[in-house]
């Protein structure tokens, strides 16, 4: 039997990204889509400002089509795209949802009715299931998760969390607005998506077994961890992959030149091309950063270690962007050490590209990290991960001094900056040679990065749960 899904998500690559939910999401469809499964894509129809680069891409089909929802959440329609990479898109309308952004103000701040505005998506996208019978409805961090107030209770719902510390609350009253289980959603007075999701969905999937586990405890739950403790074998947790095609340094446009892991000399030249570029001598290691700069990053430390990275003897360019006072402090600190630390704000993928491709290190100081995708790119470019011991990282990034044989990056005891400094510091010793960092890189360049596996994952539940 094939599976038919109904996949609602807030972002979605290569239409709408801020951060790896675009990716996971694009990634992980195209996987299943390739394997077979029939995936209907759901996203908000943000509008021209969001989708101006993405419509020269896509032809739209049909006409839009209306859905029922009750008046709080309409009028609702939807629009068809096929788009050259992404395929098949319904861009689901609902008021509210035009905006220059997703979810942010051009102040930085969110936009004050964001709640309400994922609200009356997700009863569109109920709607929508309801009428069409998927056999699973796959929702998406909270901006979705209220879908499952309304979608009949014969639908099997998975319910993702990509990253559980928002919730999108909102006040009480909408609980009984938002469908016929909306009582679910009550949360201390108020509505919260992300519970209501949490309790009625059939499965629960963290992006990776070890966020599933911290998620779990009261340190790492985000006040969820009794409810998800509640909801039992429910829980699990997927490692996320990558899009081995848009990653792939043997065939990559954006990059200087093409390499290999049997052949890193291409390597050789993207790094050089970026040394050239930020006016850098090739005298230390080269660190990247490619990041939202939120405090779940930890890329702030960099400001209290910027002054040392001279002696530990590495330089580290930094892409990022996020919260003002984040993106300022970064670069008042680049401006004091210029020789050792170069900020660039904005969200620039064919930058990403070129300084995984150039780096030697990659670091990546979380202070929690669901999955984190950054160091599975890094990876698949011969860039050594240096990462705290959180989330996805624990599962994907094994230190060298412990296993000097298997190991795929340098581990950092926590996200402070005396840790951040021995993790770099040791990054040096083991690989300062650029001989050993070579075989580290080979070894890291051959792993498994890709969705293969973790889709096959995904079909098992599906087939387990479906009614
Ligand atoms: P998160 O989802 O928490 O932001 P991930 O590591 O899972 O972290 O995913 C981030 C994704 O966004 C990666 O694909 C990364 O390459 C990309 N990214 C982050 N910041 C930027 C940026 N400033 N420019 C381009 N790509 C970025
Ligand atoms: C979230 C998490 C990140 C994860 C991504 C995709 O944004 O912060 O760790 O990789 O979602 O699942």
């Amino acid at each position: 039997m094939g599976v038919r899904i109904t996949f609602a998500t807030a972002e979605f690559a290569p239409l709408v990204s801020v951060g790896g939910l675009a990716a996971a999401s694009a990634g992980l469809v195209s996987a299943l889509r390739a394997n077979g499964v029939d995936v209907d894509v759901m996203i908000p129809d943000y509008g021209p400002d969001v989708f101006s680069a993405a419509a020269h891409d896509w032809v739209e089909i049909g006409d839009a089509i209306e859905v029922d929802v009750p008046q709080w959440a309409g009028p609702a329609s939807i629009r068809r795209v096929d788009h050259r990479v992404a395929g098949l898109v319904h861009l689901v309308a609902t008021p509210g949802l035009v905006r220059s952004h997703p979810y942010l103000q051009p102040d930085g701040d969110g936009w004050r009715d964001n709640s309400e505005r994922f609200l009356r998506f997700s009863r569109a996208v109920a709607a929508w299931a309801n009428a069409h019978r998927p056999d699973i409805v796959h929702l998406n961090d909270w901006h979705t998760a209220a879908a499952a107030a309304a979608t009949d209770p014969d639908l099997a719902v998975v319910l993702s969390l990509h990253n559980a510390a928002f919730h999108g609350a909102t006040t009480g009253e909408w609980c009984t607005q938002i469908g016929p289980r909306g009582n679910h959603y009550e949360w201390w007075g108020g509505t919260n998506p992300l519970t209501g999701g949490i309790a009625l969905a059939d499965a629960v999937v963290a992006v990776s077994p070890t966020h599933a586990d911290e998620i779990r405890r009261p340190d790492g739950g985000f006040g969820l961890d009794e409810l998800l403790r509640a909801r039992g074998a429910a829980v699990s947790g997927i490692i996320n992959g990558i899009d081995i095609e848009v990653w792939n340094p043997a065939d990559d446009a954006r990059i200087a030149a093409g390499f290999t892991a049997d052949d890193l000399s291409g390597k050789d030249i993207c790094r050089a091309d970026v040394l050239t570029e930020l006016g850098w001598p090739d005298d230390a290691m080269l660190a990247v950063a490619v990041s939202r700069l939120t405090p779940q990053k930890g890329l702030d430390l960099i400001v209290d270690i910027a002054h040392l990275l001279g002696d530990i003897g590495i330089r580290l360019v930094i892409l990022g962007a996020g919260g003002r006072s984040e993106e300022q402090a970064l670069c008042a600190a680049a401006e004091q050490h210029p020789h050792h630390l170069a900020v660039r704000i904005g969200y620039n993928e064919t930058l990403a590209h070129r300084l995984f491709a150039a780096g030697d290190l990659l670091v990546m100081p979380s202070r929690f990290e669901p999955c984190g995708l950054a160091q599975l790119q890094a990876m698949r470019y011969g860039t050594v991960p240096v990462a705290t011991a959180v989330g996805g990282l624990v599962d994907t990034v094994v230190d060298l001094d412990a296993h000097p044989r298997t190991g795929t990056g340098i581990v950092a005891a926590s996200a402070s900056a005396v840790d951040l400094v021995s993790a770099l510091h040791r990054a040096t010793r083991r690989l300062g040679d650029r001989r050993r960092l070579a075989n580290v890189q080979r070894r890291i360049m051959r792993r498994d990065v890709s969705w293969a596996e973790p889709a096959q994952q995904y079909i098992e539940m599906y087939q387990r749960i479906a009614r």
